[in-house]
Order: structure tokens, then sequence, then C-alpha cells
């Protein structure tokens, strides 16, 4: 059994589509083990994409995911990563296939209203970023 982290961005939250996007999470099988609404500092968002503080964009993406509360959650399943990013779609949502949560309602490369795990080292990495043991149901 596969864990991976999943966030509904401030985007998502302020349009309030959480139920949305818990829906779908739900409708196609998979399970949240764990889930909590915070709001990121900057350096709290920093060091959650520090793979990415080489990046054009780092500033950029750690100032729009410390601009409102976020909701986490640990998601469980067979393949959950895979199976959890087809459900999104891709990153820049006007790739992204018919369907997705992306392609519906993202509005922007960087406003893409979710975010999830692409490996199961990252998943790690992320999930204890925000969850110890005690959060995760089993
Ligand atoms: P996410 O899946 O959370 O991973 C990194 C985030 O950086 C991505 O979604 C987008 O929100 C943001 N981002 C902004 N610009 C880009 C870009 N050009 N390529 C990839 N990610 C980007």
């Amino acid at each position: 059994m596969q864990q991976t982290l999943s966030i509904i961005k401030p985007d998502g939250v302020k349009r309030g589509i959480i139920g949305e996007v818990i829906k779908r999470l739900e409708a196609s099988g998979i399970r949240i083990v764990a889930m909590k609404m915070l709001h990121l500092s900057k350096a709290q968002a920093e060091g959650f994409y520090s793979v990415h503080r080489e990046r054009p964009f780092f500033q950029s993406l750690t100032d729009f995911m410390s601009s409102g509360p976020v909701v986490v959650m640990v998601l469980e399943g067979e393949d959950v990563i895979q199976k959890y990013r087809t459900l999104m779609g891709a990153t820049d949502y006007r790739k992204a296939d018919e369907g997705t949560i992306r392609k519906d309602f993202a509005t922007d490369i960087e406003k893409n209203v979710v975010h999830g795990s692409d490996a199961p080292e990252t998943a790690a990495f992320e999930i204890g970023y925000f969850f110890n043991r005690l959060e995760i149901v089993h």
C-alpha cells in the first residue's frame, strides 16, 4: 500500500473547491488517512519546496503558497502516487487532460489548485514535513 501527500493550494481553498477535490478523490477509491488546514509561513513554504529553490519561479511560488490557508492530506491506496497525479492532470493546466482537476479549475501554471508528490521518496519527505505518525490513521 502506497501513500502520497496532497495539498489543496490557496487558490483552491479561496475558491471554495475543497469539497470538489475531496469528492473526486473519494470517487476514485483513494483513501484519506490524514487531513488538516494550515496557513504556511513564507519560510515553511520555502522548506517544503526547497528542491525548487534554484528555479526562476521559486519566490513567486512560495509567496503564493503562503498567501492563504491550504488543506494538506495524506492519501493511501494501491499505486496512489500515479493515480492521484492522473486525477490532478499536468502541472500546466493548458496541457492537462479533460476531466482532470487542473484542467477544470486551474487558472495559471502556478495557481494550479493542487499539489501531489511525484515519487515514493518525495512522498516520504512531504508527508513527514506536515504529519507525525500519530496524525496518520491506520
Ligand atoms: P507543484 O506540483 O506544486 O510543484 C511545483 C509548483 O511550482 C507547481 O506545482 C506550480 O504551482 C509551480 N510552478 C510555477 N511555474 C512553474 C513552471 N514553469 N514549471 C513547473 N512548476 C511551476
